[in-house]
């Protein structure tokens, strides 16, 4: 079946996760902070999607929002960086996180060719909105969807489920855009075709689904489906 519907995941994917610590490392009054970015930015993700995957299994399920202040105390901790003011400044750049450059004329291409588009992610519903609002993206975004609808994280089989339910589209109508390999194997094995972004050239998951399509960038994707 021809693709009708196309799924972005949101962190890491159309926003870039590490622009929070990467943006605060250059502002004078965290200049203490400016040599421990990149491991804070590293094990703040880590941790971030750790915790999503334990409390999937354990069905211990609490928001995103949650989670990510969670891993980021982890990292900071780790790091040896415990300001409050620190904390309170990474957490509010994470609310407005930068999209990749490409994806504005990304996402214009598709509506142009009457393609339906919408993100699905385990972000909770506030910190999306604030997200797409920031990056200007609204108008090319037909739903948001939330993990917080379902009340568990991906790759839980109830998260790509909403995707037929809200856009009454089949599995195979569907092409599932993200840049974490283990949710591009899901959602293969789920049976959406996908992408996987893979933007620092790193190996593929040795999971049981395999994206249909590897880029290294989001400008490729109205290419796969003409
Ligand atoms: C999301 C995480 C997995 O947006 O990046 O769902």
């Amino acid at each position: 079946m021809a693709i009708t519907t196309c799924i972005f995941d949101a962190y890491g994917t159309l926003f870039d996760v590490s622009a929070a610590a990467r943006e605060l490392a250059d502002r004078p009054e965290h200049a203490d902070f400016a040599p421990h970015w990149q491991s804070v930015a590293r094990d703040w993700r880590l941790k971030q999607l750790q915790y999503t995957w334990l409390r999937a299994i354990t069905g211990d399920h609490t928001d995103f929002w949650q989670v990510t202040q969670d891993a980021l105390d982890w990292a900071l901790e780790a790091a040896g960086q415990t300001s409050d003011t620190l904390r309170a400044d990474l957490l509010q750049l994470y609310e407005h996180l930068s999209a990749y450059p490409e994806v504005p004329a990304m996402l214009q291409q598709l509506k142009d060719r009457g393609h339906q588009t919408g993100i699905l992610s385990n972000g909770a519903p506030a910190m999306l909105d604030s997200a797409v609002q920031s990056a200007g993206l609204g108008r090319l975004l037909d739903q948001v969807l939330s993990v917080e609808d379902v009340s568990i994280f991906k790759p839980d089989a109830r998260v790509y489920d909403m995707v037929g339910q809200r856009f009454g589209c089949s599995k195979d109508q569907v092409l599932f855009v993200s840049s974490n390999g283990w949710d591009a194997a899901a959602a293969a094995s789920y049976g959406f075709v996908t992408a996987w972004v893979n933007r620092m050239g790193e190996p593929i998951d040795r999971l049981p689904g395999r994206p249909d399509h590897i880029l290294s960038d989001l400008s490729g994707i109205p290419g796969l489906l003409s």
